[in-house]
């Protein structure tokens, strides 16, 4: 198939950007230094193709991108680095790995009394103690993570370490003191990691990957596809993410294409549409102003267009698949098979 031919909004890869980004972050963080993290693509073969870069260890949000990955074949060390007390949901993780003959490897984050007894009585052998390193979210006080490591030992389970994602100084700039404000926040985390024991130090994303000599793994998710707003910060990393949209209407100051608010993540803004202004997106379109002289000048009803997302990760989630593409011609279709809780 040609890309021109593809039902529009859909979403399209760049094979040689991926590639490039795949490659440059292997380099930087070659194998188990990068857990990548799979929330930011939600897609087995796109995480299949992270493996052969070799990283081993994926990062997880949802217990459906746990088992989805263990369906895959790609469950040998996986961390759910987030909270849940869902019996059923943590019953289905602890029977993957009972059932996986060795093969399968799931460690959960735990923050709390709760949480930790929620793990134990599912029968989830192995835990990390999340930590708040600074992001008002989820995560234990440094203080008390010595404390939660001892429920879940007495518990019978595990603990391979510690984690905590900065996820407030992602989009600092370099120039700004980031590497102190990450270094400060390691710290928290060094200081939990005292009182914890372990292996594992896992913290990060791709905003601070390049920012953690001291933690044994980063979390860094975007970088493969890569957005707008993370495209801002100058890193070596090419955007291989964007929605190919149809001109649906011209009118002569503005036009419309089919690519709205609910093909696109939104909480970082607008989506950018080269050779032209984004004015607006509504539920099933973008409003655009074609650019003197640009690309997009004499646009005309059927045209294709490319918009590039703002925020890859809920972009990704809101679409059933994606093709991978090089030029005009489709290379293969990816579902995008992690949706979901
Ligand atoms: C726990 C956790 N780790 C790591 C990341 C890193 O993601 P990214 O590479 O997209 O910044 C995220 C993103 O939200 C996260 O929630």
């Amino acid at each position: 198939m040609r890309v021109s031919e593809l039902p529009t909004p859909a979403l399209v890869i760049d094979a040689e950007a991926l590639e490039h980004n795949l490659a440059t972050m292997a380099e930087r963080l070659p194998g188990d230094r990068l857990r990548p993290h799979v929330k930011a693509h939600k897609c087995t073969a796109l995480a299949r193709e992270q493996a052969r870069h070799g990283h081993t260890g994926f990062t997880c949000a949802t217990p459906r991108e746990v088992l989805g990955m263990v369906a895959a074949g790609l469950g040998h060390d996986l961390l759910l680095a987030n909270e849940t007390v869902d019996a059923q949901r943590l019953r289905a993780m602890a029977r993957a790995v009972d059932t996986g003959g060795g093969a399968v490897r799931i460690t959960i984050a735990v923050d709390s009394a709760e949480t930790v007894a929620a793990a134990a009585e599912a029968g989830i052998h192995e835990v990390l103690v999340d930590v708040d390193i600074g992001l008002p979210r989820c995560g234990c006080a440094p203080t008390d993570a010595g404390r939660i490591a001892e429920l879940a030992r007495n518990a019978g389970m595990e603990v391979r370490g510690v984690m905590g994602y900065e996820g407030h100084l992602m989009m600092v700039a370099d120039g700004d003191g980031k590497q102190a404000k990450v270094d400060a926040a390691v710290d928290l985390l060094l200081q939990a990691h005292d009182a914890v024991g372990g292996s594992v130090v896992s913290s990060g994303g791709t905003g601070t990957h390049h920012l953690h000599p001291r933690v044994t793994e980063v979390q860094a998710g975007s970088y493969a596809l890569m957005d707008t707003a993370y495209a801002t910060l100058g890193f070596p990393f090419r955007n291989a993410l964007s929605l190919l949209g149809t001109v649906v209407n011209v009118h002569p100051s503005w036009f419309v294409a089919d690519v709205g608010l609910k093909a696109l993540g939104m909480d970082h803004g607008n989506s950018a549409v080269p050779g032209a202004t984004v004015w607006y997106h509504s539920d099933e379109h973008v409003t655009c102003a074609p650019e003197a002289g640009g690309r997009l000048a004499d646009v005309r009803v059927g045209d294709r267009i490319t918009v590039v997302p703002a925020h890859v990760d809920p972009t990704v989630a809101y679409h059933e698949q994606a093709y991978l593409v090089t030029g005009d011609q489709v290379l293969e279709t990816w579902p995008i098979d992690l949706r979901g809780w």
